[in-house]
């Protein structure tokens, strides 16, 4: 029987797969350290992984934000997702941000962040964050989004979004 993938939560013993994806999907090794990092310092939230039989195929993290001006927010951001070249394309991208959004949902989160390329997250439901009163910290516009998973949590809201301090980190090695 051929094997069908499934998205599950992120296991113990999982770690050195998921760099794999990571490396295998990304130009460095920059989102494999980031996701290390950010497992280490225990704001790896929500971590999921794609599995087709015993291979791992795919992985999407979110990791709290802060927003600066509103100390309250309760957001995740989305980063990174990543799907092995090979199977790019198959809908498993699909697959994993459902599941992560769910989850998302399922511990509280009022918002998630990410910022990519609108015209992929567009589909799942995420608009300009400029737009709801959110800025960043990169300079990005149309690039930065949001979606809003509890009604109303960005009701009101003002304030520039801080990733942890683990994205600098990365970025700065
Ligand atoms: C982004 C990514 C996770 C999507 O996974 P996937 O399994 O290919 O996604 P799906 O099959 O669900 O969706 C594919 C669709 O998304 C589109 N798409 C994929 N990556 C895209 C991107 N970077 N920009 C715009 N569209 C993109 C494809 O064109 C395709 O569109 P179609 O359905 O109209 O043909 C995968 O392409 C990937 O791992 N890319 C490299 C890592 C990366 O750039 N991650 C995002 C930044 S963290």
């Amino acid at each position: 029987m051929t094997p069908t993938v499934t998205v599950r939560r992120e296991q113990a013993g999982d770690a050195a797969a998921i760099r794999e994806v990571l490396v295998a999907a990304f130009p460095s090794d920059a989102e494999a350290r980031l996701v290390e990092l950010l497992r280490d310092n225990g704001r790896l939230v929500v971590s999921l992984v794609a599995v087709l039989g015993t291979a791992f195929v795919g992985h999407v993290a979110f990791s709290p934000v802060h927003v600066f001006g509103a100390p309250r927010a309760t957001g995740l951001g989305l980063a990174p997702i990543a799907v092995l070249p090979e199977f790019q394309r198959g809908g498993i991208g699909a697959r994993l941000m459902d599941a992560g959004l769910d989850e998302c949902a399922r511990v509280d989160a009022g918002f998630v962040v990410v910022l990519g390329e609108p015209s992929y997250y567009r589909r799942f439901g995420f608009e300009r964050a400029d737009r709801r009163g959110l800025g960043n910290e990169y300079g990005a516009t149309d690039a930065f989004m949001v979606l809003e998973l509890v009604p109303n949590s960005l009701a009101g809201m003002r304030g520039i979004v801080r990733y942890g301090d683990e994205f600098a980190a990365v970025a700065e090695n």
